[in-house]
């Protein structure tokens, strides 16, 4: 099933072309890595789709329906759910009162009883297996645990399409290791796009890679035909001929 199809998306921050004529779909299931230099736009494009902002021309239709004029929490609760490139975690609560008001608004505007949330608190906890943090306010934290508590917080939004900018990036290496483990873990049925900067790991995790430069995609593909592009060679790790 087609989750999400963006048709010729463009993004102008006053004179500055941001976004260039983007169109890709990403289908269940999928997992696509949205790579590019520094400044290519990816965090752009992932705000475009989270609606953190909404694009100048082109259209965006999750799961069929032109999702243009929604908020990001109304994006969440059909199942499109980013986390940030920076922490956002409510600091001063406790990581289960973080994963509670994840679950509680998944639940807004319906009534859910209290055990259904209690429930759902706790497989949230339980999928990124840091239920033994708990009742530890997320200040006190690693930031590789912030960042797990993060992943648990958008899986608790039971999304089918996770959009994730740089999860690891900032976290010193021993615990980007259990972050990208995460990642790795993810249920197969839901849709990821991970941006990320270590190609290594890219290589190995994404089945699909979408390469963006200057604001535009210039390749999408399989990681072996990525690799062997000239162009993408050229523009990303800056090797070929010019
Ligand atoms: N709100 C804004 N107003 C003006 N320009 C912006 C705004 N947000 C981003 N830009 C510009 O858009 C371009 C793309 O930025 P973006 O953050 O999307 O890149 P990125 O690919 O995520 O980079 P990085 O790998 O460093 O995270 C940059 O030139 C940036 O300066
Ligand atoms: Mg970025």
């Amino acid at each position: 099933m087609r989750r999400l199809e963006l048709q010729s998306v463009n993004m102008h921050f006053g004179p500055l072309h941001v976004t260039r004529d983007v169109t890709f779909s990403v289908d269940s299931g999928e997992r696509v890595a949205l790579i590019g230099p520094n400044g290519a736009g990816k965090t752009t494009l992932v705000n475009i789709m989270a609606g953190s902002l909404r694009h100048s021309t082109g259209q965006m239709l999750y799961e069929g329906r032109d999702v243009a004029a929604l908020s990001t929490p109304q994006r969440a609760r059909l199942g499109l759910v980013r986390t940030f490139q920076i922490s956002r975690l409510f600091m001063g609560l406790t990581v289960e009162e973080n994963v509670r008001v994840a679950a509680l608004h998944r639940h807004q505007g319906r009534k859910a009883a209290r055990d259904v949330i209690d429930a759902e608190v706790h497989a949230g906890l339980a999928k990124l297996k840091v239920a033994h943090l708990a009742g530890k306010v997320v200040d006190s934290l690693s930031l590789g645990e912030r960042r797990l508590v993060e992943l648990s917080l958008a899986l608790t939004m039971e999304p089918r399409l996770l959009l994730l900018d740089e999860p690891a990036a900032g976290i010193p290496h021993g615990e980007s290791r259990h972050v990208l483990q995460a990642v790795n873990d993810l249920p197969s049925d839901l849709a990821v796009m991970l941006i990320e900067h270590d190609m290594d790991l890219v290589f190995s995790w994404a089945r699909r890679i979408i390469v963006l430069s200057g604001g535009a995609v210039i390749k999408d593909g399989s990681p072996e035909t990525i690799a062997q592009d000239e162009h993408v060679q050229r523009i990303y790790f800056g090797r070929g001929d010019t």
